[in-house]
């Protein structure tokens, strides 16, 4: 999952099992760095592997035979499509993959509005839709989050 300043990681970890790992992906030092004292506080911080560099690359470089249950996609929407591919390798079938920002506030749903971000959503929309790994359900909460289980 991606980071920020650590509280989507925060939750995630306080609702794991024991002798489970959250590996966090990030690229901000300065953010990140604000959420490790609370998860020392919360007494989960040896359950989480911060990994500063692009997410991209972190995600290759887990040799994994795809055992991970959980995914969160939070990042570049540019880098969605090429996330939730490197998922579908590390993410066990049954596991859930879930993407943050699918709707972009309504934005993503109005054919007006065509700048890149948006197109880069509805790009990795299309992509989850016809993938026949991913079995999807796109909840308007927020601005919008897809759980993909993975086939
Ligand atoms: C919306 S925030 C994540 C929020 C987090 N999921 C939460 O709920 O607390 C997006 C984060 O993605 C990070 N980010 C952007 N591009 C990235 C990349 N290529 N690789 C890794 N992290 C990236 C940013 O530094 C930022 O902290």
């Amino acid at each position: 999952m991606v980071t920020f300043t650590g509280f989507s990681a925060l939750c995630i970890a306080r609702g794991m099992g024991e002798g489970s790992e959250l590996i966090c992906c990030d690229t901000s030092e300065e953010w990140t760095s604000l959420g490790v004292p609370f998860w020392e506080e919360a007494g989960v911080a040896d359950r989480i592997d911060l990994r500063i560099a692009p997410a991209i690359e972190t995600l290759r470089s887990i040799e994994d035979d795809g055992g991970f249950d959980l995914a969160f996609i939070d990042a570049d929407k540019s880098s969605y499509i090429a996330y939730a591919e490197e998922l579908l390798r590390l993410v066990r079938p049954g596991g859930l993959n879930l993407v943050d920002n699918v709707l972009w506030f309504g934005a993503v749903a109005d054919l007006e509005i065509n700048d890149e971000r948006i197109l880069e959503i509805r790009a990795f929309n299309e992509w989850a839709k016809a993938h026949p790994r991913c079995q999807n359900v796109m909840l308007p909460i927020g601005d919008g989050l897809t759980l993909i289980r993975v086939l």
